[in-house]
């Protein structure tokens, strides 16, 4: 894919799937800003794969105005940023239920809106929001995470009736499980993953270049007809509800089953 010409800004682009947006990107010839926290040092990750950054709080209004008005206009906002954290119904607290939709919720609400405003005038563009297969089920002990990331289909579905007449398309990932420090304790694990991929159809857990390529793919002209819909990546998750893994044929070694006959 050929981004020569095009500006992207990746919010949460300092780390995990966000930084793998801003490198594959960028090294498809994209002018990357990465707007990031500043305790994540985004300054330093856009060095290392020649992007720019931007300090922003996407919980904070004033900062990504800020951040939107130091970037150029872009042709590209992958909505990205993003934190979880565990706790069942009963003892989630306030705290970590408002931090949640503040940042998965709020922050995605805003960024599209401060961006959308910015890309309207130019009646063209692409936004891909990084929603999660928890947009669309129940997995327990992330009520806030769950009701954070489906709200984005939400805001997917309003922006892209309201965009549309403008040129601009708005997608959605949802990946499955990934290895990033979000997920690290999970694939440090052995017992939970084997346990865990038993139910993912390609045996294995996703790496985040592997969600970036797909981001790349709707932010590109190839999707030049899609906009309004999600994009599952998940090795199969999703359509494996009942299992795959787990015979007396299947080995599950270096973090993924496999089955020689
Ligand atoms: N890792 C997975 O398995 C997985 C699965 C589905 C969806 N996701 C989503 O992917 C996105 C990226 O997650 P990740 O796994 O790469 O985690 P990560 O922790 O590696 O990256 C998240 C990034 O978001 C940034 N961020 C957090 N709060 C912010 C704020 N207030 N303002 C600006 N930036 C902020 C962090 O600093 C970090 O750089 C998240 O939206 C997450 O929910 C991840």
């Amino acid at each position: 894919m050929n981004f020569q010409g095009k500006n992207a800004v990746v919010t949460g682009g300092a780390n995990g799937i966000g930084l793998a947006i801003s490198r594959s990107i960028a090294a498809a010839g994209g002018s990357v800003w990465i707007f990031d926290l500043a305790s994540e040092n985004p300054v330093e990750a856009a060095r290392s794969i020649g992007a720019q950054a931007c300090i922003a709080d996407v919980t904070d209004r004033q900062s990504l105005e800020r951040a939107f008005d130091n970037a150029v206009v872009p042709d590209i906002v992958a909505v990205n940023a993003g934190i979880s954290g565990l706790a069942s119904l009963t003892e989630t607290p306030p705290a970590l239920w408002n931090r949640t939709l503040a940042v998965n919720l709020t922050g995605a609400f805003d960024t599209v809106q401060v961006a959308a405003a910015r890309m309207k005038p130019r009646r063209q563009g692409s936004i891909v929001l990084t929603a999660s297969t928890n947009s669309f089920d129940g997995e327990a002990d992330l009520i806030a995470y769950n009701a954070s990331k489906a709200g984005l289909l939400g805001i997917l579905h309003t922006a892209a009736n309201e965009l549309g007449p403008y040129g601009i398309r708005i997608n959605a990932v949802c990946p499955g499980l990934i290895r990033t420090r979000l997920t690290a304790s999970s694939f440090s694990n052995p017992a939970v993953l084997s346990e865990y991929f038993k139910h993912i159809a390609l045996g294995r857990g996703g790496e985040p270049e592997e969600v970036a390529q797909a981001v790349m793919f709707l932010a590109s002209d190839l999707a030049s007809y899609i906009t309004g819909t999600t994009l599952v990546v998940d090795g199969g998750q999703m359509a494996a509800k009942f299992g795959t893994w787990g015979q007396a044929t299947d080995r599950f070694d270096e973090q993924r089953w496999t089955r020689d006959v």
